[in-house]
């Protein structure tokens, strides 16, 4: 078995796979997997001619890496991979797509809608605003429609702060996603397939003290993470079943991270689901693996193992 692992792109994430990749490379090596950390850019063609004969294994976030772009080329290119296919990548990171998909399977989803940026210029922000809060009510969540991170992801307490979350949205995509805030406990779900059918992770409870943005997320200490999440038994159980149900609802494969909120009701609903959970050191996944009792490198030398054959 020899692995390379595919880090970095061109996202805004860019820096978050780097760190994720090292961390995956380092843990194949340490379980005695030949191991060759790619770091690509625009290179990733000559970085593929070197995986030939390998297993890749893409820890790409965002776009082009996690909306199946890579695993297109992967498989254009012959190589083995881990990870979720091309469709299932894309509906995954298409965050209004995944939400169909699991209102599909019945489960649980905040109200949304999706808005074109043109939307903006078209109607105007007064309009808009009184349009989008009318149907949603407040507080919104605004969301690029696809991507990762929380980079262009803003909490909108009231009507006059809309238009200013949706420009910093549309910084980073062409539609928006509005979502009614749901309010509860943050948990993410990691699912993992070792062959055997997918399966839930403890889920791993998030309290940051403002919104889980992208400074929270990799500042070591700015959140208290805590696994097993304190939810009653019942929830923690029905958070296992979305999950693992959101993983088969979008036809994924090998691993991916649930993200939900656990309502006062012991409801759970479904956020979104990422096909290229982060990895880095304050990353949920990882933290899931731990509180299983899975070794982080023998888990990623397994999936590895299982997608050469
Ligand atoms: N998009 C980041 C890496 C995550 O979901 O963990
Ligand atoms: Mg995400």
């Amino acid at each position: 078995l020899r692995v390379v692992v595919i880090a970095g792109g061109l996202s805004p994430e860019r820096e978050v796979s780097q760190k994720s990749g090292a961390r995956v490379a380092d843990a194949l090596r340490r379980a005695g997997v030949e191991t060759e950390l790619r770091d690509v850019g625009t290179d990733l063609l000559p970085a593929l001619a070197g995986a030939r004969g390998a297993v890749a294994f893409p820890v790409l976030h965002g776009v082009a890496g996690e909306d199946g772009t890579i695993k297109e080329v992967l498989e254009l290119a012959g190589v083995p991979y881990v990870g979720a296919r091309p469709g299932a990548c894309r509906a995954a990171f298409d965050k209004a797509v995944a939400k169909e998909a699991f209102t599909r399977a019945g489960l649980r989803t905040p109200e949304s809608v999706t808005l074109p940026k043109e939307a903006f210029h078209d109607l105007g922000a007064a309009a808009l605003t009184a349009r989008i809060t009318e149907r949603l009510g407040l507080p919104l969540f605004v969301k690029p429609r696809a991507g990762g991170s929380a980079f262009g992801v803003s909490r909108v307490e009231s009507a006059e702060r809309l238009p200013e979350a949706l420009m910093a949205c549309f910084a980073y995509h062409d539609e928006a996603l509005i979502e009614r805030l749901v309010t509860g406990t943050e948990i993410a779900i990691g699912v993992a397939d070792l062959g055997d059918g997918p399966f839930a992770l403890p889920a791993v409870e998030i309290v940051a003290e403002g919104l889980y943005d992208y400074t929270a997320r990799y500042t070591p200490g700015a959140v208290e993470f805590h696994h097993p999440a304190r939810i009653p038994p019942a929830a923690a159980e029905e958070a296992a079943r979305v999950a693992v149900a959101a993983h088969r609802a979008l036809g994924l494969r090998d691993l991916s991270r649930t993200d939900a909120i656990v309502t006062a009701e012991g409801e759970v609903v479904a956020l979104e689901t990422n096909v290229a959970p982060g990895m880095t050191l304050t990353s949920t996944y990882p933290m899931a693996l731990e509180a299983a009792g899975l070794g982080f490198g023998d888990f990623c030398r397994d999936l590895a193992a299982a997608a050469e054959q």
